[in-house]
C-alpha cells in the first residue's frame, strides 16, 4: 500500500510530462503533405548528376531565385522518366498544365523578417547544410508541421518543444540568428533584419 501511494506523484509527473511533451505539440502543429514528392537524391549527384546552383541559382548580383518553377522541370518531365506514379501525376497534373507546384517551404520566415541569400551563401562562405540540414540530400519530403497559433513553420522553433537546439539547423528563430551573428562579430540593428 505505501508503495502504491509514494508511486502517486510520480504518476502525476509522468501523466504531466506526456500531456507537456507528447499531447502539447501534436495539438499545437497541424501537419500537411507537401502537393508532390520532391526527391533530390535522384536529382543530384550520382541521380541526374545536377548540382544545387542549376536549380537554386544564386547570382552575384544578390539574386537568388528560391524554388524552380515548372518551365526548369519541364526540360526534362515532358513526358514520365521513370516508372513511379508519383512522376506520372507530377507530368499529368503539373508539367503538361503549364502549373507551378505550391511547394511549402519549411524554412519560411514572416514577412517582416528578412534573409538575403547572398551574404550568406558568397560573403560568409556558410554551406547551405548549415541552416538546412540534409534536405540537399534527401529522398523524400516530409510533411510540413504548421504551428496553429502564429501559423509559422515548426522549423522555426526547431523539433523540440522547450527550443533546445540539438543541430545548428534545428531551428531559425531570431536568437538563432544573433547567436550566429555575434559569433561572428557581425551584430545588426533591428532595421537590417526586419522590413
Ligand atoms: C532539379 C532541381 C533541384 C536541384 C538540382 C536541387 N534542388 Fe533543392 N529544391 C528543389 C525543389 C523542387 C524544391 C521544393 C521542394 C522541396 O522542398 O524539396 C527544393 C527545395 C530546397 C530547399 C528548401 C527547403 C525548405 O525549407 O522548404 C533547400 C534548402 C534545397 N532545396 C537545397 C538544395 C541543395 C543543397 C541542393 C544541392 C545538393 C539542391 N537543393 C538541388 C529542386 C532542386
Ligand atoms: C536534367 C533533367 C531533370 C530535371 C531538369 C528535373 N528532373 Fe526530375 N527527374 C529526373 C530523373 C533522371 C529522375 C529519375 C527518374 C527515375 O528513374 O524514376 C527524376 C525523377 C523525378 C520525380 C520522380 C521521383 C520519385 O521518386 O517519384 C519527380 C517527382 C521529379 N523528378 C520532379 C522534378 C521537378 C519538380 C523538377 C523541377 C524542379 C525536376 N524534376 C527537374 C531528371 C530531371
Ligand atoms: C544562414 C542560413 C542559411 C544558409 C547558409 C542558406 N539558407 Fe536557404 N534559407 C534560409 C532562410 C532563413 C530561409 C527562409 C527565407 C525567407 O522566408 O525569407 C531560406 C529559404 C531557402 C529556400 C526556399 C525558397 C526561398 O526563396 O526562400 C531555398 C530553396 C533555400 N533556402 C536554398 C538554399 C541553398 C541551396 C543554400 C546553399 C547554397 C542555402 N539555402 C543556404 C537560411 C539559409
Ligand atoms: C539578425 C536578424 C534580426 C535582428 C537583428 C532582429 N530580429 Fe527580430 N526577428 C528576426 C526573425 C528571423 C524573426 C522571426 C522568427 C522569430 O519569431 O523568432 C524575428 C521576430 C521578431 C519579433 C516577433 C514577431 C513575431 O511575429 O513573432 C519581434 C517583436 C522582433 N523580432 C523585434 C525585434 C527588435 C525590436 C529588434 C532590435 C532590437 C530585432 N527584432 C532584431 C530577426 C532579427
Ligand atoms: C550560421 C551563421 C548565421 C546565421 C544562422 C544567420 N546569419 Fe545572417 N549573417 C551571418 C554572417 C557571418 C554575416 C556577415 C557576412 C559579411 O558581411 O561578411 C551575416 C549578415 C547578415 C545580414 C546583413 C546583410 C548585408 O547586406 O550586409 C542580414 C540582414 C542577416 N545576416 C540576416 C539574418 C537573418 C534574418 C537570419 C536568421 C533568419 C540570419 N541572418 C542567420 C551569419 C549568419
Amino acid at each position: 500500500m505505501t508503495i502504491t501511494r509514494s508511486l502517486v506523484p510520480i504518476a502525476g509527473l509522468a501523466t504531466g510530462l506526456f500531456a507537456g511533451w507528447v499531447v502539447f505539440p501534436t495539438v499545437l502543429y497541424t501537419t500537411v503533405d507537401q502537393p508532390v514528392q520532391f526527391n533530390h537524391a535522384a536529382h543530384t549527384g550520382n541521380g541526374a548528376g545536377m548540382s544545387c546552383q542549376d536549380c537554386h541559382a544564386l547570382g552575384q548580383d544578390g539574386r537568388f531565385a528560391g524554388i524552380p518553377g515548372i518551365h526548369q522541370c519541364a526540360e526534362c518531365h515532358e513526358e514520365p522518366i521513370g516508372s513511379s506514379e508519383n512522376e506520372r501525376r507530377f507530368v499529368e497534373e503539373y508539367v503538361q498544365q503549364n502549373r507551378e507546384v505550391p511547394w511549402l517551404v519549411y524554412a519560411r520566415q514572416p514577412d517582416n523578417a528578412y534573409f538575403p541569400h547572398v551574404v550568406h551563401v558568397h560573403k560568409a562562405k556558410l554551406a547551405c547544410e548549415t541552416c538546412h540540414g540534409k534536405h540537399g540530400s534527401s529522398s523524400g519530403l516530409r510533411p510540413y508541421e504548421m504551428n496553429r497559433i502564429s501559423g509559422y513553420s515548426r522549423d522555426i522553433w526547431g523539433s523540440s518543444i522547450a527550443g533546445i537546439k540539438s543541430q545548428a539547423w534545428d531551428g531559425m528563430k531570431m536568437d538563432d540568428c544573433i547567436s550566429c551573428h555575434s559569433v561572428h562579430n557581425n551584430d545588426r540593428a533591428c532595421i537590417d533584419c526586419h522590413k
